[in-house]
């Protein structure tokens, strides 16, 4: 078991008014198995990976992870947040070597494993370029190699494709699918883009509107390896497409914030 989440709760209180981000919420992933989150804009996904990650904790009940319960942060898991933590003052090479100056490597498994990695992700030549000198897909790469690069048995993804151009999409979709089959992480990805869930994911995860809990839990049974270039037309695509979206249509309609 990887990841379980058992009977969490999430209330925020400011100024004395209280926000039910996430009402009790129980579910299970397994190791090595990709999941994606979909849920109206506020259901409490991205409140659920923060807590997964440690960064905040349940009001009620507990996560557990690898077996063991999530207390302060989880040094365990890769955590691509909603805004990615590629810093502008710093290289390519230095920004994908931060995670690990948190961590006991010496110089050279640092050197050795950055290097890896900018091979992994294709930016080798961009070891000196700073950010702002990336395109939005090379950033978004410089991310994700932030968060392989220690090696983590499992990745949180908030919505990490989000701000990418379709084309550019679905080259990292292949990317991260490329990488689960290589190395058999555990994924939890969020995404608003039933289409991305649908292509990636072994299991999706549909919350409620707020506040958030689970709806429907719906297998994608469509065989790997997967192609996101092609996978949308066979007919198992669409008629997963059109079960989630019955499902998550009238959950949106009753959201005031979308
Ligand atoms: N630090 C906070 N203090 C108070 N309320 C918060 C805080 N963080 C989140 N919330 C509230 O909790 C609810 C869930 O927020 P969350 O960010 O988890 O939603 P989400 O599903 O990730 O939404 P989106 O799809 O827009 O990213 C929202 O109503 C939000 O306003
Ligand atoms: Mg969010």
């Amino acid at each position: 078991m990887s990841v379980q989440v058992q009977g969490v709760e999430k209330r925020y209180v400011r100024r004395d008014r209280e926000t039910v981000a996430l009402a009790p919420v129980d579910l299970t992933i397994d190791k090595g198995d990709f999941v994606a989150f979909v849920g109206p804009s506020g259901c409490g996904k991205s409140t659920l990976l923060n807590m997964i990650a440690g960064i905040i904790e349940p009001s009620a009940g507990k996560i557990l992870h690898e077996g063991q319960q999530v207390r302060g942060v989880n040094q365990r898991v890769g955590y691509m947040t909603q805004t990615d933590s590629v810093l502008p003052w710093r290289t390519v090479y230095d920004n994908i070597e931060l995670p690990l100056t948190f961590r006991p490597f010496s110089a050279a498994q640092r050197r050795e494993r950055v290097e890896a990695m900018m091979k992994a992700v294709d930016l080798s030549g961009f070891a000196n370029s700073f950010p702002n000198e990336l395109s939005g897909g090379m950033r978004k790469r410089v991310a994700l190699a932030q968060v392989l690069v220690y090696e983590p048995g499992t990745l949180l993804m908030d919505e990490p494709f989000g701000a990418l151009d379709a084309q550019l999409k679905l080259m990292m979709q292949r990317r991260l699918l490329d990488i689960w089959q290589e190395t058999g992480k555990t994924v939890i990805f969020v995404t608003h883009d039933l289409s991305e869930a649908v292509t990636l994911a072994q299991r999706v995860v549909v919350f409620s509107g707020r506040p958030g809990h689970i709806k429907a839990i719906e297998p994608i049974n469509i065989p790997f390896p997967r192609d996101p270039f092609k996978v949308r037309f066979e007919p198992e695509f669409q008629a997963s497409y059109e079960r989630l979206w019955s499902i998550l249509a009238p959950e949106i309609a009753k959201g005031e914030d979308i």
